[in-house]
């Protein structure tokens, strides 16, 4: 049996070697000196070592004060920090009852014959993607097709059919190894797998293998056949996909190696007031690894068009990477189909397409929509609208004194004017997980639909929508690594179905005259425009590389830092935790008396530490703490202990200040 061991302590990369890990040349430095002599450098170059806050505070060459260890606790207290675990618990009575106490650092754990997760940025050679095959439709729009209005079988892809540069000789093609030299092109098309080189001038000259026609093949992607295809499909995605979002145990997840991952982000070497930065923003937005940044420079570098309406390769090329990234965004909630997914800005777009589609269709005067007190101002406002554009009622469910729900009290919320339950499944503020399957369950017993607000549960945790049921999922790509400017809404086919369209323009339309629109079919007909199509291109590689580490292993991580920094921060006198319920994720807000949040904000900054200070966008929750505001770290995984060592040293600091006065 081999034990291998992760720590992001550099004074303990003694074990690791002990374990079999690499041995550092004898003559270079460790690690914890480099980093001290880089500090050192830093704080000599000019405008490093200020302090805008005025505070005068001595750090960070304090050593970070004691706190206690994490505690063993019953698996279900720790539902909260990784849900999943409560709920295998309740499907394996014979799971262990406790967590073992870990002995210092989360990421110091011993896994008897568990591979680590390293970094995810695509290795060279090319790494395989597992995507589904999605069946579209067969394109059968004629050359000429000025005449026939589209019916509604008709794929929007109507170049595909079409031999594009087929005939042309291929000495029409410049020689794509030649553009290749000098640069890193090739790997990184090889990387995504897609066709550069001789293939891309195979392909332009419409040899290629790889090419599958709609003619030869059901699917219309010349890049993609990822899911093996001899297992059981729930429509598009294979049943074991389905299956494995629910097999997560503690002990399948496996450990992360920190710092392998945090070399995907490049943005995590920066400097920040002359110390490393430390990202504890990740409720705002998350970092993206450079495989992000690749595919995004890979699109406009080689694969830049318009979507869907042209005859030429790059629309060919464009269009089969946007439709790539809607089928991974399918996979990657649990939806049936890709026809399920429409691409929107972000979660807030995405709200108000539901409230002014089907919103607007369905909630009348006197109707009732229930929110929780928990909600970001994203899912209040266009409810809110809506409630006073038809003269309907905003109820909302109260939330217990820890920042959970009391959901007792939805049923008695519910009646028969009641429409719509709309409600986070994680608190941008507090980082409550909120039961939303059981909510979804009451709300499903009376014949009310349910919105689930996904912005801050996709990165944390493995997402379901047809697991638990709800009948429309929104989230943003920029909170699960993607860019900003794009996100989706899923929603249940036959609700789609029936919505009206939201928007007019181009792209969505089947067919046009001063007498007549016709729709696209959904998703289409709510896309109506030019798209984000390199950001969606974007949310698809990044959520393959959440693929790549494990959405498990990220939970289980993160569940462990969490409950690592809470604990930290339960040791600085004055501070207040604002939000304490048992199921969180990521968020750790708090106040700290005699400071205002701005004050602790920026003494944070002078140490490279960035946090939100502010009211989050969701007032309301704060309010029900009596606050106005709080200072709000949150991790995401490629956070550490260390990290959490140099917020709390700050925050000490800033606390025996005070008490001094
Ligand atoms: N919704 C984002 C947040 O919670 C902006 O910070």
């Amino acid at each position: 049996m081999t034990t291998q061991l992760t720590t992001n302590n550099p004074s303990s990369h003694a074990g690791v070697n002990d374990v079999g890990g690499v041995q550092p040349p004898a003559n270079l430095p460790d690690e914890a000196t480099i980093a001290r002599l880089a500090n050192e450098f830093f704080s000599t170059l000019p405008n490093s070592g200020q302090n805008p806050s005025g505070l005068n505070l001595d750090l960070p060459n304090v050593a970070p004060p004691p706190h206690p260890p994490q505690p063993a606790e019953n698996v279900t207290a720790l539902s909260g920090r990784a849900p999943n675990i409560a709920f295998q618990k309740g499907l394996n009575p014979e799971l262990p009852d406790h967590i073992p106490n870990l002995p210092d650092y989360p990421e110091r754990r011993a896994v008897a014959s568990a591979p680590v997760i390293g970094g995810a940025n695509l290795p060279k050679p090319p790494y395989e993607p597992h995507s589904p095959k999605i069946a579209h439709p067969q394109p059968s729009i004629p050359v000429v097709a000025a005449e026939a209005p589209r019916t509604q079988s008709d794929s929007p892809f109507y170049f595909l059919n079409q031999a594009s540069a087929s005939s042309a000789p291929s000495s029409a093609y410049p020689d794509l190894n030649d553009f290749s030299r000098g640069n890193d092109h090739g790997n990184i098309a090889k990387s995504f797998h897609l066709p550069y080189g001789d293939g891309l001038t195979s392909l332009l000259r419409n040899d290629s293998p790889q090419v599958q026609t709609p003619q030869n093949s059901q699917s219309a992607f010349y890049f993609l056949d990822a899911f093996p295809q001899n297992q059981p499909h729930v429509g598009n995605i294979p049943q074991s996909y389905h299956a494995d979002k629910t097999q997560f145990t503690p002990s399948s997840a496996q450990p992360l190696d920190v710092f392998a991952i945090r070399k995907d982000f490049p943005i995590l070497q920066e400097r920040v007031n002359g110390r490393p930065l430390v990202w504890f923003d990740n409720a705002a937005t998350t970092q993206k690894p450079q495989s992000v940044i690749d595919r995004i420079a890979y699109f406009y570098q080689h694969e830049n068009s318009n979507i869907h309406r042209a005859a030429h390769e790059l629309a060919a090329r464009a269009t089969d990477a946007y439709e790539h990234a809607r089928n991974v965004v399918a996979r990657f909630i649990g939806a049936k189909s890709s026809k399920e997914i429409i691409f929107v800005r972000g979660t807030t777009e995405g709200i108000n397409l539901i409230a002014k589609s089907w919103g607007e269709q369905n909630i009348g005067e006197g109707d009732e929509i229930i929110v929780s007190n928990l909600e970001h101002h994203a899912n209040i406002v266009p409810w809110y609208q809506l409630t006073k554009k038809v003269g309907a009622k905003l109820r909302v469910i109260p939330v217990d004194d820890t920042g959970q729900i009391i959901l007792e009290e939805l049923p008695k919320l519910i009646n028969d004017r009641t429409k719509l339950v709309s409600i986070t499944q994680v608190s941008n503020a507090l980082g409550t997980v909120t039961p939303v399957a059981e909510v979804i369950q009451i709300a499903h017993a009376h014949g009310v639909r349910v919105l689930v607000d996904g912005a801050q549960s996709v990165s944390h945790m493995p997402t379901d929508v047809q697991g638990i049921d709800a009948d429309f999922f929104v989230f943003s790509g920029h909170k699960v690594f993607g860019p900003t400017g794009i996100g989706a809404v899923y929603a249940k086919p036959e609700i789609l179905e029936t919505m009206p369209v939201w928007e007019g323009g181009g792209n969505m339309i089947q067919d046009v005259t001063f007498e007549q629109v016709v729709y696209q079919p959904a998703p289409n007909k709510f896309e109506a425009g030019t798209g984000n199509i390199a950001d969606a291109v974007g949310l698809g590689a990044a959520l393959e590389y959440v693929e790549r580490i494990g959405i498990q292993n990220i939970a289980a991580y993160e569940h462990a830092l969490l409950d690592y920094g809470q604990n930290a921060l339960s040791s600085v006198s004055g501070l207040r935790p604002i939000g304490t319920a048992l199921n969180k994720a990521s968020v750790m807000s708090f106040t700290l008396e005699g400071y205002s949040t701005e004050e602790v904000g920026k003494a944070l900054n002078q140490y490279g530490i960035a946090v939100r200070s502010g009211h989050h966008c969701a007032q309301p929750i704060l309010r029900r703490f009596g606050v106005e505001q709080t200072v709000r770290p949150s991790v995401a995984f490629y956070n550490t202990t260390d990290e959490i060592d140099l917020m709390v040293s700050v925050l000490h600091q800033l606390s025996k200040k005070r008490r001094q006065y």
